[in-house]
């Protein structure tokens, strides 16, 4: 099977697109990271992605002087890329419409609970407040909606008695690890069928 091209965009510290760095390397996906874009120059991803032998493009958020101007040149060098697959890996700024249209069932995010509850910043801090007793994460497909494209994967840790934001957020990135290389092995494999909300896993 021939080696999909992965292109990631994070903004600080990049332990998911480690995690897709090392499997990648191991040879358990299918596809290989061409690019790594960023917002931020001080982004720890880029040493990760230097470490790979990634290329980096920063775009500095600051340095362009609207946000349409930004998503303007952040959309014509994801185009450049002719990636496959684009890979939310702690992106912390909201796509734009025009990027989310122009790359359907294209883009995939990680997000810090078991969706639909708890969207949003901080979700394992609201989890915890919440008082529920099962948290998690969630691999989906992003659509113009914060947190709402249709779900691909989901993996759930308990919420245990003296649990703060802190100690919740560090037993589900462990989840993470897992589930993100996971999900994105089957896109890789062109095992995932977008049905309308539906994810469906060949
Ligand atoms: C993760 O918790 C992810 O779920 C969320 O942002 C965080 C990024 O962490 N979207 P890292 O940069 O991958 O370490």
């Amino acid at each position: 099977m021939k080696k999909k091209r992965i292109a990631v965009l994070a903004s600080g510290r990049g332990s998911n697109f480690q995690a897709l760095i090392d499997a990648a390397g191991a040879g358990t996906i299918p596809g290989r990271c061409i690019v790594l874009f960023t917002d931020n120059p001080g982004a720890y991803a880029i040493q990760r992605a230097r470490a790979a032998d990634i290329p980096v493009t920063v775009l500095d958020f600051a340095s362009f002087s609207s946000k349409e101007a930004y998503e303007q040149a952040l959309l014509a060098a994801m185009r450049r890329t002719k990636a496959h697959l684009f890979v939310l890996a702690g992106y912390m700024r909201i796509l734009g419409k025009e990027i989310v249209a122009a790359f359907p069932g294209r883009i995939m995010n990680i997000h810090p609970a078991l969706l639909p509850a708890f969207t949003g910043l901080h979700g394992q801090r609201q989890a915890v407040d919440y008082g529920v007793k099962v948290a998690g994460c969630t691999v989906h497909f992003v659509d113009e909606n914060l947190d709402c494209g249709p779900i691909i994967l989901q993996k759930c840790v308990p919420v245990l008695p003296g649990d703060d934001e802190d100690t919740l957020a560090d037993r589900i990135l462990v989840e993470e690890h897992r589930c993100y290389p996971e999900a994105i092995r089957l896109f890789c494999e062109d095992r995932l069928e977008i049905d309308g909300r539906i994810v469906r896993i060949r």
